[in-house]
């Protein structure tokens, strides 16, 4: 077995027509022979009045055209999904059972908590094993997105020094933090100002401590950063933040490189965002379902969005009831937040919370392995040791006539999706990997194999790479085009 060659066979669905593109075939089983059959009543309502004009093909041949359809596109059930900062790991086929049960996916959010105990239990407690990992004791589940829990936690800044009375117009981010930290600093209000990082991609403490002063409301930071390192600087960042009674907000999305090892609770952490959709399960590429909790210190828990789940003792009973924190940003999302998702972490959380650890030392080892492999072919944007996901600069590939793009794409023609490319901004044509905890030792080599003929095939052949993709189903498409007028619809008159 050609192990290491999946490429070979995996991507043989060069082309499929659309269904309407079809000829009668007139083959067994047809289905339009089928369309004089008297179907029930209620099989019948929502059938089209007058029957497009589709080819009459065999219930076979229409399988296999949806099947081929399903083979173009790339997914987590076909390998290993490079994807840094995004991460896309495998989600617990028992997530989607529990998910689509009746109780919980008929269940209505108006319905009186007397009624929805058992919902409301499952709140409680991934609120409770949530605050347990973090060592923080307010959370909110509302935030429907990372991006969103950071908005609210800037609100909650808001709210935190206007009750003292003190009016700040800034907020801090290091040139390492994940773009949406500045985004959501500007859009609740503040300026944001860059600081530097040094050397080694950790943030640049003399900057830092030159930067803040009287006006400044919070540091935003993303730890791990977006160079999958640790910020190892955190205590001494809080230690200059207290001198001038700064918020220290940590970007806790990197979460899954440290559950279990690191206290945010003694980082000083007063604010931070964690993405259960990242984290927990749930897929997250694509646009999917995103969930943010929204965790923080004593001193912030008063401003907490509200409603958040307690639980009560009624008649020696509990009873799980919703609350609204004293001085609370008010809600930011309709109910509770995204209860599908917040359901789909519970279980992860249920069945993984004694190995929460190792789940973090193995997502940590395996995004190692694939550095230690690759480090000699790919150079490394930071020779601090990585964390969840580690990132390379263009250089070796400049050196040899390639560019991040034709790397990315010459991964797709043997038969893997693309890593995160060209972010973080920072580092020169990033090349961003996160393996995740679920994969294998025997997936990531086929990874590496792949990555290895890349640069084989750079030396004897430079133009295959440079002109990549070969094998997909859309060649290269013009980029700009792409971005700025993409087209996504069909229409009968595209070619
Ligand atoms: C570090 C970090 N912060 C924030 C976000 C934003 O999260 P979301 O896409 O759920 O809004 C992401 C997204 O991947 C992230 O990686």
């Amino acid at each position: 077995m050609k192990d290491h060659n999946r490429w070979y066979g995996s991507m043989v669905v060069r082309s499929e027509p659309l269904i309407k593109e079809y000829q009668t075939t007139g083959a067994q089983n047809s289905l339009k022979s089928n369309t004089n059959t008297k179907l029930p009543e209620n099989l019948l309502q929502g059938l089209r009045k007058k029957p497009e004009d589709f080819p009459s093909i065999s219930e076979h041949e229409l399988v296999r055209h949806y099947y081929r359809l399903s083979r173009l596109n790339y997914s987590l059930d076909d390998g290993l999904y490079p994807l840094g900062s995004c991460t896309m790991k495998y989600n617990p086929v028992i997530n989607e059972v529990i998910a689509q049960m009746d109780q919980f996916s008929n269940l209505h959010p108006a319905l009186p908590v007397a009624q929805t105990q058992g919902a409301l239990e499952i709140l409680y407690e991934t609120q409770s094993m949530i605050s347990e990992i973090l060592d923080l004791p307010g959370i909110s589940l509302q935030p429907a997105a990372g991006a969103h829990g950071e908005l609210a936690g800037v609100f909650m800044i808001h709210k935190y020094f206007e009750s003292k009375g003190e009016k700040r117009n800034k907020i801090l981010i290091p040139d390492s933090a994940h773009g949406t930290n500045p985004a959501s600093a500007a859009m609740g209000g503040y300026i944001t100002e860059k600081i530097p990082s040094n050397e080694k991609g950790l943030t640049d403490l003399e900057a830092l401590a030159a930067q803040v002063d009287e006006n400044t409301a919070a540091l935003m930071i993303t730890n791990p950063n977006t160079l999958g390192i640790f910020e190892t600087q955190i205590v001494k960042i809080k230690e200059i933040l207290d001198k001038k009674g700064a918020l220290l907000y940590v970007d806790g999305a990197n979460l899954n490189a440290v559950m279990g090892i690191v206290s945010f609770g003694k980082m000083g952490v007063d604010l931070t965002q964690l993405n259960l959709h990242k984290t927990f399960s749930t897929p997250h590429g694509g646009g999917g379902p995103g969930q943010g909790a929204l965790a923080c210190s004593e001193r912030m828990r008063a401003f907490l969005p509200s409603p958040y789940v307690v639980k009560k003792s009624i008649n020696g009973k509990n009873f799980y009831d919703y609350e609204t924190p004293e001085h609370s940003i008010g809600p930011v999302k309709g109910w509770y937040g995204q209860f599908g998702i917040i359901l789909r972490a519970w279980s992860y959380l249920k069945r993984n919370g004694k190995n929460i650890k190792e789940i973090s030392e193995r997502a940590v080892i395996n995004a190692n392995y694939i550095r230690k492999k690759l480090e000699k072919h790919l150079t490394l944007a930071s020779t601090e040791p990585s964390m969840h996901e580690v990132v390379f600069n263009q250089k070796s590939l400049e050196a040899k006539g390639a560019a991040t793009k034709n790397f990315a794409k010459a991964l797709l023609d043997r038969g893997f999706y693309a890593p995160t490319i060209y972010f973080p901004l920072h580092v020169v044509g990033a090349i961003m990997v996160e393996p995740t905890e679920t994969e294998s030792k025997k997936e990531m080599d086929v990874f590496i194999h792949a990555v290895l003929d890349i640069f084989e095939t750079l030396e004897k052949n430079p133009d295959e790479i440079t002109q990549s993709p070969h094998n997909t189903y859309v060649r290269e498409i013009d980029e700009t085009l792409a971005a700025r007028k993409p087209v996504l619809t069909w229409h009968d008159d595209h070619d």
